[in-house]
């Protein structure tokens, strides 16, 4: 578990007349050209804001997607996220195609440099390209929560090499959110992991499961636990191979004195489609030809008890396929339940955002991440990469 973080921060630096190098996470859904969720966007504009306000002349670096290194390729091109931040900023946003052998901006100008995974050795965070980027900076802000969990030229590499390098206030806003939530928790601690699949998040719910005090999971994850219980999920997308895993974290949280709890009833459907009639069963009475597609009303009730409990909440992933209308009961009442709560709740993940937006209750939510693995990956008590080369530029000039 990463310990609270010392870092410099963008607020505390001068930077009227500096070339300014913000790495946001504007990695958002775009669809014909258009932005289609923006929150990421407007995450990222208090920080742009400030630097403007402050006389910088802001250099904006993102990336889109995941492109083939050393290639363009319009589909993941910044164009969109240009045009959308300008209408946001109310001022205009430069593209600029080829930017690593030099930008011409002023201060109160923002230019947004295109797709900086176009770049070879992005990924890899090559350290000729890292220093490429640093060289074009006065100064340079982390502040891409989102993709603080990759090493790569644009978040780690340009942190280590760029002559300052800082957090943004996004970057520390959701540091500090997260640091709230899982080192100094308000118990208990209460974490919701819903998604498809148990085995993307299996460290994190067996490093969660030595933290919080219920586990309550969701979605194809809880599938494989009704299974590891002895239920049958018929057709449910559940991982047969991962029941006995499934069973051994049952085993870890009751050893804990702490508890994954199983569904007592579900909503059931005889194919995956938005048109799909639901049914509510037992969970001891799934057929065979029947998936299983949310939790039913009981175990609504019964786990918004338990989040009215908590003291702390944390909630990643969706408990049911809240897509489609028949099945979307389950997670409306979770968000619903973590809305009412006086808990300190965060929040993290695309579907978990896409959620919250469909339920309306993000204003009840103490605070929602922009980030979807890298949030995970905080949970998990990893270190994130680009924080940590932010924590050693801090060491090594203190
Ligand atoms: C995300 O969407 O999770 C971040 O922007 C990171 O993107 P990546 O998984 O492609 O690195
Ligand atoms: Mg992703």
């Amino acid at each position: 578990m990463p310990e609270d973080m010392d870092f410099l921060r963008m607020e505390d630096f001068d930077l009227a007349g500096k070339r300014v190098m913000i790495r946001e996470d504007l990695n958002v859904p775009v669809s014909h050209g258009k932005v289609t969720s923006d929150a990421r966007i407007r995450a990222a504009l208090p920080t742009i804001r400030m630097a403007l306000e402050r006389g910088a002349a802001v250099i904006l670096l993102s990336h889109l997607g995941r492109p083939v290194e050393g290639q363009f390729s319009e589909e993941d091109s910044l164009a969109p996220v240009a045009e959308h931040l300008s209408g946001l900023l109310g001022q205009a946003v430069r593209l600029q195609p080829d930017w690593l052998d030099g930008i011409e901006v002023q201060a109160g100008e923002v230019v947004l440099c295109e797709n900086v995974r176009f770049n070879k050795g992005e990924k890899s965070n090559d350290g000729a390209l890292a220093e490429k980027m640093a060289g074009l900076c006065d100064l340079f802000v982390m502040d891409a929560f989102g993709t603080a969990h990759r090493a790569q030229a644009s978040t780690e590499g340009v942190a280590r090499h760029a002559p300052i390098a800082v957090a943004g206030p996004l970057l520390s806003r959701e540091l500090d959110a997260l640091a709230k939530a899982m080192l100094h928790p308000v118990r208990p601690l209460l974490a919701i992991v819903g998604g498809s699949k148990v085995s993307t998040k299996l460290t994190v719910l067996s490093s969660l499961l030595n933290k919080v005090d219920e586990l309550i999971v969701g979605g194809g994850i809880a599938n494989t636990f009704i299974a590891a219980a002895g239920y049958p999920v018929g057709k449910s997308l559940y991982e047969p191979e991962l029941v006995h895993e499934a069973q051994a974290l049952i085993r870890r949280a009751h050893d804990n004195g702490g508890n994954i709890p199983i569904p007592v009833d579900v909503v059931v459907a005889k194919a995956f489609s938005e048109e799909a009639e639901a049914y509510v069963r037992n969970v001891d009475e799934v057929s065979e030809d029947e998936m299983i597609l949310d939790i039913g009303p009981l175990t609504a009730v019964e786990y918004s008890e338990t989040v009215a409990g908590a003291g702390t909440i944390i909630w990643n992933g969706p408990v049911g396929v809240f897509e489609f209308r028949n099945f979307a009961a389950g997670t409306r009442a979770m968000a619903e339940a973590i809305g009412r709560s006086g808990a300190f709740s965060i929040a993290g993940g695309g579907d978990t955002l896409a959620a919250i937006d469909q339920f309306g209750v993000s204003e009840e939510i103490s605070y929602i991440s922009t980030g979807g693995g890298a949030f995970l990956e905080y949970v998990e008590g990893k270190t994130l990469p680009a924080v940590q080369a932010l924590q050693d530029r801090y060491q090594s000039v203190q």
